[in-house]
């Protein structure tokens, strides 16, 4: 693996699972793996999750971690070519990256959607960027569209609490106060589709994904009818898609806040949801409070996800 950007990178997802179970069991096997490496994390935007589960991953590797907030403490970037630098940004992202590249040996980077411009967004202009410029490996860390190393870790909770082979699993939207991007709800559906679970996907109408995500999913605006019998419910909020709402909020209506209601539809399914969540907004306390709750080992297994995404960069680092 090169770079990792979405679940293409992955290869056959079963034998990522397995090797996902080896990282999981055998934290520190590959110590000398990352020995001398640098692990570059590049964050455009504020994380607790993936900040500190990719550091702890780069950690067991043997790998030496840095880790930059743009906008705390680094130079603001231009990321637009052509632009007159009269602004408050003293520095190119053109000339950054470079530099950044030669100090490490790989790169994470976090950059949300801005909301400004769709096709900006979905080009992935500043990660695409990176991969082209740096001349170093770059996996991301939640970009415009997608969060995999989020989507991998969802993969291996529900491998590990599922109790049939094809699950039922629902992603449905929940009501947020602020705009948030698609990334997750477009990534996670693109992992759910390359799994082969029976997959359904829930939101107020106006709510659309992009089609290339959406894949084979059952897009079902019933939200009741969604829960009936599913095994799993993920949810996430994201903002409009479709033009011309594209970063707008429709809809903050609480009946589809993940309540104790809606649950008892289920197959006594399992919660999840990426985090950070907002509490009797997305979901009540009841509910990610439950037994059925699976938040916590969601989120630990972010160590796992990115630790075996950073070891086969490393393996194919160790080729050349
Ligand atoms: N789930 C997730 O990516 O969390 P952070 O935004 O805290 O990194």
């Amino acid at each position: 693996m090169k770079n990792f950007t979405s679940v293409g990178d992955i290869g056959d997802l079963k034998v990522a699972l397995e090797k996902a179970k080896y990282v999981k069991e055998n934290p520190f096997a590959d110590q000398e793996l990352g020995k001398n490496k640098a692990l570059m994390l590049i964050f455009f935007n504020s994380s607790l999750r993936t900040r500190l589960s990719t550091q702890k991953a780069g950690m067991n590797l043997g790998m030496n971690v840095m880790v930059l907030d743009i906008n705390q403490g680094a130079w603001k970037l231009e990321t637009e070519r052509g632009v007159i630098m009269d602004g408050d940004k003293p520095e190119h992202i053109l000339e950054a990256i470079p530099v950044m590249g030669s100090y490490c040996d790989v790169i994470g980077v976090r950059s949300f959607a801005q909301f400004e411009n769709k096709v900006y967004d979905y080009n992935e202009v500043i990660l695409n960027q990176f991969i082209q410029y740096s001349g170093k490996p770059v996996f991301s860390m939640e970009a415009a569209t997608r969060h995999p190393l989020q989507s991998f870790a969802d993969l291996i909770t529900i491998e590990e609490y599922k109790k049939k082979t094809r699950p039922k699993v629902v992603l449905t939207w929940a009501p947020h106060p602020r705009a948030l991007p698609q990334a997750v709800p477009n990534s996670f559906a693109e992992w759910m589709n390359a799994a082969g679970y029976e997959f359904v996907i829930t939101h107020p109408e106006g709510y659309e994904l992009d089609e290339q995500f959406v894949g084979n999913a059952v897009v079902e605006y019933d939200k009741e009818k969604a829960y009936k019998d599913a095994d799993f419910i993920y949810a996430k909020n994201w903002a409009a898609y479709q033009d011309p709402n594209y970063g707008k909020i429709l809809s903050t209506d609480r009946s589809w806040t993940v309540d104790s209601a809606k649950m008892a539809l289920t197959n006594d399914a399992y919660f999840m949801h990426c985090l950070p969540v907002r509490r009797n907004m997305i979901v009540t306390d009841e509910v990610i409070e439950s037994k059925q709750s699976l938040v916590i080992p969601e989120a630990a297994n972010r160590v796992v996800s990115a630790q075996t995404v950073l070891k086969e960069i490393l393996l194919e680092m160790r080729k050349k």
